[in-house]
């Protein structure tokens, strides 16, 4: 039977929503309005395309955009200057570094200068430690975004298998925490795991994250199972270029029981979870009752 389809374009317009009402509701009630400052080094055109969306996404919600676009040989000093500056403004809750950064600056340095209540991105050291031991923190974006499609489709995640493929800081492992916070039994699969297919086999949700292209053939996937998939992959086909993931999404869709396509996936929910991060860090800066529904 063919897969439903998780609509992760529709489900970020919700959350998007949800943020709005709450930056209305700060601002009527308490004359705050939430601030993000992103801040990019260098002309990266991909970054570049990244930064002119957060922006554009974070005034649409109500929300104040700061965007500070520096030089691409921008010292480390003068990038740590800017950071302090930043984590000392009151009108600013949320501060996303865009990575990556130019070879001549330190990325962990930079992220783990950021003050780790305004590390919209989840990325700080504190905000890691803070995750894996099952306390309040910021959580980086994507995860997070998996995490809500997830618990949107299933309600309950508890006992169920969860095989994240990919171990990066910024989706693998984080995602891997947030599953084990929600009763998950968790595996972290690479590229150097033995029998990987049958170690897929055995999830009742995939998350994907490795970054190659349709790596992931619909025979691993086990019949019913939920495939979460956060590839976003320019190939070329038939002599167009086309997005995909790291999902084979025809032969997956196919076994899925629930899958999620790219693009319109986990794509859309990034940027809608940094959103919901900022009015979260805002709220906490000010002593408010959390968002609900928008935190792990
Ligand atoms: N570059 C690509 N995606 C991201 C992200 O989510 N956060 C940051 N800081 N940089 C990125």
């Amino acid at each position: 039977m063919a897969a439903q389809i998780i609509d992760g374009k529709a489900f970020a317009a919700t959350v998007r929503e949800k943020v709005a009402g709450h930056v209305a509701r700060l601002k009527e009630e308490h004359n705050i309005t939430p601030g993000l400052a992103v801040v990019l080094v260098g002309e990266d055109p991909a970054s570049q395309v990244y930064v002119r969306s957060k922006g554009k996404q974070t005034v649409e919600v109500g929300m104040n955009s700061v965007e500070h676009k520096l030089d691409v040989d921008t010292s480390e000093a003068d990038l740590l200057a800017l950071v302090d500056q930043l984590n000392n403004d009151p009108a600013i809750h949320g501060i996303l570094v865009q990575l990556p950064l130019p070879k001549h600056l330190d990325e962990d340095l930079v992220i783990n200068s950021i003050s780790p209540a305004k590390d919209v991105d989840g990325f700080h050291i504190s905000n890691v430690g803070l995750l894996s031991t099952g306390q309040k923190s910021m959580v980086p974006c994507t995860p997070l975004g998996c995490l809500m499609m997830l618990r949107d489709h299933h309600g309950s995640l508890s006992g169920m298998n969860a095989v994240v493929v990919g171990r990066s800081n910024i989706v693998g492992k984080p995602m891997a925490q947030l599953l084990l916070g929600d009763s998950c039994t968790v595996t972290i699969a690479h590229s150097r795991t033995k029998d990987l297919p049958d170690v897929v086999r055995r999830a009742d949700i995939v998350v994907a994250a490795v970054g190659r292209p349709e790596m992931v053939p619909g025979d691993w996937i086990k019949e019913g199972a939920t495939v979460i998939d956060v590839g976003i992959n320019r190939i070329e086909r038939d002599g167009k270029n086309v997005l995909v993931g790291d999902v084979d999404f025809a032969s997956a869709s196919e076994r899925a029981g629930a899958i999620t396509p790219v693009p319109g996936g986990v794509g859309p929910m990034t940027i809608a979870c940094l959103l919901a991060n900022t009015v979260t860090a805002c709220c906490r800066a000010n002593g408010l009752a959390e968002p609900e529904g928008l935190t792990a």
